[in-house]
This record gives structure tokens, sequence and C-alpha cells, in this order.
């Protein structure tokens, strides 16, 4: 009998030890959190404490928090890494030194040996000056900062975020500062929050100039059709810059907050959710160390019942209208619009609807500085929405899941427009242009149903775009992508090419 105990007891260790990965496995496990918003921080925290062990007990060796799911519009404590940290770097070994949440989170790492990485309300308070921290002018500080424990408790990284979407009270990182931490399993990280996905600085640089093929997001996202939903936009982050993206979302939806995932490059969503109806719920998948060569089966996207649906709130990009736009008709159809600098040739075979409410489709492009929060970002974009009338203003609305739509045949898209330009002193692209689709179940199509490829540009187009696309040494530089859809579908709210280019910035 108690040689019995002795070996159950002995092969839980064994398995407890077995769980972790190595730098040798070839996959390693990850847990995000949907999180609905609440603003009772010990609740959070006693939340949070659970989810970090129930991650762990599903052999997690890292789990992801939402953007400023943690601590309140009136809470923020330091994060000393330039400090207290250095001497005394695990908080839950000196309870007396660091805020309580700090400690608490400190010690859940510890004691379940994961790594967890939260977004807080950090406070720098530079009236006393000694924070050994870059201090422009003696006053308290907020950043908005996401904070890196290891498996031990140890405070690793601390990242703060550079693009603010508005969030006055908070000041954005003071210098542009990358997330970037090793760890045990073989796997160096980046991370960044929420809106600075959109900027170059640090989207694009902190996999070209960090060389990760890991990232991990936390976000508060507004979704906002046809683009800019939250798991089609982090699905395609992960396919365009070929990434795994460990993307943990707060959940909010009377705003048009939900969505998270865990996708790994070229094989999309290894598991997915965009819930309509308030939700919190921890998601715990496999991750192969390269991303997209996944073995076995995942789970991918985890669909709503379509009643759910009606109740996330889904603005419509306000800008939309104001661009060149050509409706589609039934049948076949090839034609060719232009915009400024972009010109998109659209090849389509759609068949009528079926049902009451047979949708339009409208075929638009887009070159301009998009303002977003006071920011102005340069999109090029090249897609196809569906509208409830034939009025432009109808296009790209929320959709009930089950109303009835076209079946599109066949669509290509090949988009003509300036080349990325590789920036040496940020060590990074200029220029990412992005696959994105959406259906009426608010994910996008699966990675197996379309293909994207570098094509070769039109001479025509070339000669006429290249007048206004020249870069400093004069030479032309004009690339053309080629989107097109694999097999037909049948419930497709939008499908395009979008793309943010910095230069856009400096030109208008
Ligand atoms: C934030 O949490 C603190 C601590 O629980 C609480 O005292 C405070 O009232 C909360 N603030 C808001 C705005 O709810
Ligand atoms: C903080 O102290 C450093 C020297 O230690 C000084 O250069 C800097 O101006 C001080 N900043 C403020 C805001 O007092
Ligand atoms: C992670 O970074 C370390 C230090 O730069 C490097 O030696 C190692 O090769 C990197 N690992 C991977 C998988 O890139
Ligand atoms: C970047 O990382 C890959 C593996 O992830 C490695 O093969 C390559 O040599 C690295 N390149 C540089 C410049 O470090
Ligand atoms: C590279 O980026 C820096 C920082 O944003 C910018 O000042 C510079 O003009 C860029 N260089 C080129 C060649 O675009
Ligand atoms: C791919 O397209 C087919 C229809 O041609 C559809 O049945 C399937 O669900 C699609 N897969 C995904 C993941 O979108």
């Amino acid at each position: 009998m108690v040689q019995l105990l002795y070996l159950v007891v002995f092969s839980c260790l064994l398995k407890a030890s077995l769980q972790k990965s190595t730098p040798q496995d070839s996959e390693y496990v990850a847990a995000v959190v949907e999180y609905q918003v609440s603003r009772n921080v010990e609740e959070n925290l006693r939340n949070y404490i659970e989810h970090i062990t129930e991650a762990a007990k599903q052999g997690a060796d890292i789990i992801a928090f939402p953007e400023l799911t943690l601590t309140n519009s009136t809470t923020s404590f330091p994060v000393p890494i330039k400090g207290l940290l250095r001497e005394y770097p695990i908080p839950a070994l000196h309870p007396e030194l660091y805020d309580n949440l700090l400690v608490a989170i400190s010690k859940a790492a510890r004691d379940n040996q994961i790594y967890v990485l939260v977004n807080i309300r950090e406070l720098m308070d530079c009236t006393h000056n000694d924070t050994g921290e870059l201090c422009p002018e003696a006053k308290k500080y907020t950043f908005n900062t996401n904070v890196v424990f290891d498996r031990t408790g140890k405070v690793i990284d601390r990242y703060r975020k550079i693009n603010l979407f508005g969030e006055a009270s908070h000041t954005p990182a003071l210098q542009p500062d990358l997330g970037y931490f090793e760890t045990d399993f073989g796997v160096n990280f980046s991370h960044f929050i929420c809106f600075d996905l959109m900027f170059q600085v640090p989207a694009v640089q902190s996999v070209q100039k960090l060389n990760v093929t890991n990232i991990i997001f936390s976000t508060m996202w507004f979704s906002e059709l046809p683009y800019l939903t939250a798991v089609q936009i982090q699905e395609s982050y992960a396919y365009t810059m070929n990434v795994n993206f460990i993307a943990s979302g707060a959940n909010n939806i009377a705003v048009g907050s939900a969505g998270s995932g865990i996708y790994s490059g070229k094989a999309g969503a290894l598991i997915s959710i965009m819930p309509g109806v308030p939700t919190t719920r921890l998601l715990v998948s496999r991750v192969p160390k390269v991303p997209g060569q996944v073995t076995g089966s995942y789970p991918g996207p985890i669909y709503d019942k379509p009643d759910n649906h009606d109740r996330l709130r889904l603005i419509t990009d306000p800008s939309l209208v104001a661009h060149v736009s050509r409706p589609l008709t039934s049948g076949y159809q090839q034609f060719t619009l232009t915009e400024k600098d972009v010109s998109c040739k659209f090849t389509v075979k759609m068949s009528p609807g079926i049902g009451e409410s047979f949708p339009y489709f409208r075929a638009v492009i887009q070159d301009s500085t998009t303002t977003y929060t006071l920011r102005e970002i340069g999109v090029v974009s090249c897609s196809i929405v569906a509208c409830t009338t034939d009025q432009f203003k109808s296009c790209a609305s929320n959709y009930h899941p089950l109303a009835a739509t076209a079946l599109i045949e066949e669509l290509t898209i090949e988009m003509t427009t300036s080349h990325p330009q590789f920036n040496s002193s940020l060590q990074c692209d200029n220029a990412v242009y992005f696959p994105l689709s959406l259906t009426k179940r608010k994910f996008p199509i699966g990675t197996d149903n379309f293909s994207i490829h570098h094509g070769e540009p039109d001479e025509l187009l070339r000669s006429q775009l290249s007048t206004d696309s020249e870069t400093g040494d004069g030479k032309k530089d004009i690339t053309t992508i080629v989107y097109k859809l694999k097999k037909p579908q049948e419930d497709l709210l939008s499908f395009g090419i979008w793309g943010k280019n910095v230069f856009k910035r400096c030109r208008s």
C-alpha cells in the first residue's frame, strides 16, 4: 500500500515535470484569457490567480492576460525594473517592498511554475527622482504597461505601450523600447499592446529587428468593419508576419471589445473566439515552435450561436464612403479601379443570392490617411464588401449571421502599389499588406481557402503609378499582390488587401 502510494505520488511529480516544455521540444503550450472587464480589482486578482492555476494544470508554459483588466482607472503601482527589482527581482519573496498586486502575481507564477504576462497601469513617481529611470519632468507618470514574470516569479520584462489609443490619463512610452524576453523552453518572445499593432514601431520592428517568431499581444480592441475586427486582424497579422501570435483580449461587448486567440503563421487559428455575449474564458493550445508547422488537430475558431452576435457592437470605418467604388453585378466581371497611387484589378464571378435580403457587393479602393484618435495612419486597400442596399453607405454594416448572402464563385484582387522599403535605422519595413476577410460569423475564412503572392506588375499600371511612387533615389519600386479565393464562399462580408504604409503619412 505504501509502495503504491509512493508510486502514485512519484508518477504525479514526474508528470508535472514532464509537462514543462524544453528547448528540445518542437512545441510549447500557451494560454490566453478572454476576460470580461470589471472595475473590482480584488475580484480581478482572484480570477487571475485562478486562471494562472488552471492554465498550469493544463500544462501551459506561459499565460497572457488582456490589456487593462487587472487594475481599474484609479489603481496603479510602480514596476521598478531599473531600481529595486534589480536587487530583489522576485516580488513574492519581498512582499514588503512592492505593491500587493505585483507580489500576488509573482507568487502565482512561482507557485504554478509558469510564465505570466499581465498588463497594468504603471505608476512612475518622478517627484523623488530616485527611480533610476528617464525622468524628463518632476511629476507622476502613468503608463499602460506589460509586465512579464518567469516561472520563479521574477520580473523579467516591462514594456510600455508606445501608441496610445486616446487614453488621456496615460503617457506613451518615453522611449520606443521593444518588449523582449527569453524563456527556459527555447522560445524568445516580443510583446506589445493593442493599438501598437497598427504601427511600424513596434508591430513590424518587433518581428524583423529582434528576429523573433513568437509575439504576445494584450489588447482591449474596438472592432471596426470591414477591415479591423479583432480576430480578423489578429489572424492576418500572424499569417502575414509568419509568427505565432498569442492574443489575449478584454471582453466588453457593449463597446465592441471581444476576440482572443492563438494563431500560428500560415496555419491560421489554433484556437480563437469572438464572443457576442459577455465572456470570460481560458484558451490553451499547443503551439509549434516553427510557425505554421502544425501536427495533429486543433480546435480552430470556436463559433458563437448565431443569435449571440447581435449584441457585439461593431462600428463601420467612417472613411469608407469617401473612396472610389463600384457595385458588383451577378455573373462574371473584370475591371480596374485606381485611387492615387493604388490600382486594383478585380476579377469576380458571383451568383445571384437566395432569400429575401439579397446582399449587394461593392468593390472599394483606398489610398489615403485614416485618422484614429488623432493618429494618422497611411492606408492602402482594395476589397469587396457586402452591403444591404445599392447605396454605398449601406456597406460593411453589421449583419445578422443568418441573413441570406450571395455565392462568390471566383474572386481575385490584384493590387499594384509601392513596394515596402526597408528602413535601415529602424531595421524593418515601412509597409505591410494584410490579406483580410470576414464572414457572417465574424471570423476570417480559413487559410486553406485563399492564396496570396507577389506577382509581376502590369506594364501599363507600372507606367501610370511610377511617377508618383518614386523612392528617394528616383527608382520605380512597384509591386503587385495577388489575393485570390481558392474555394467558392457563400457567407463573405468582406475580402481584400489592407495595408499600412508609413510613407503616406509624410506625403499628405
Ligand atoms: C478601483 O479599485 C479600488 C480597489 O479595489 C477601489 O477602491 C476603487 O473604488 C476602484 N475604482 C473604480 C473607479 O471603480
Ligand atoms: C533627476 O536627477 C538627475 C541627476 O541624478 C538630473 O540630471 C535630472 O535633471 C533630475 N530630474 C528631475 C526631474 O529632477
Ligand atoms: C533566443 O535568443 C538567444 C540570445 O540572443 C539566442 O542565443 C537564441 O538562439 C534565440 N533562440 C531562438 C529560438 O531564436
Ligand atoms: C533569425 O532566427 C532564425 C530562426 O528563428 C535563424 O535561422 C536566423 O539565423 C536568425 N537570423 C539572425 C540574423 O539572427
Ligand atoms: C526611417 O525611420 C526613421 C524613424 O521613423 C525616419 O526618421 C526615417 O526618415 C526613415 N528612413 C527612411 C529611409 O524612410
Ligand atoms: C473553406 O471553404 C469551404 C467552402 O468552399 C467551407 O465549407 C469551409 O468552411 C471553409 N473553411 C473555413 C475555415 O473558412
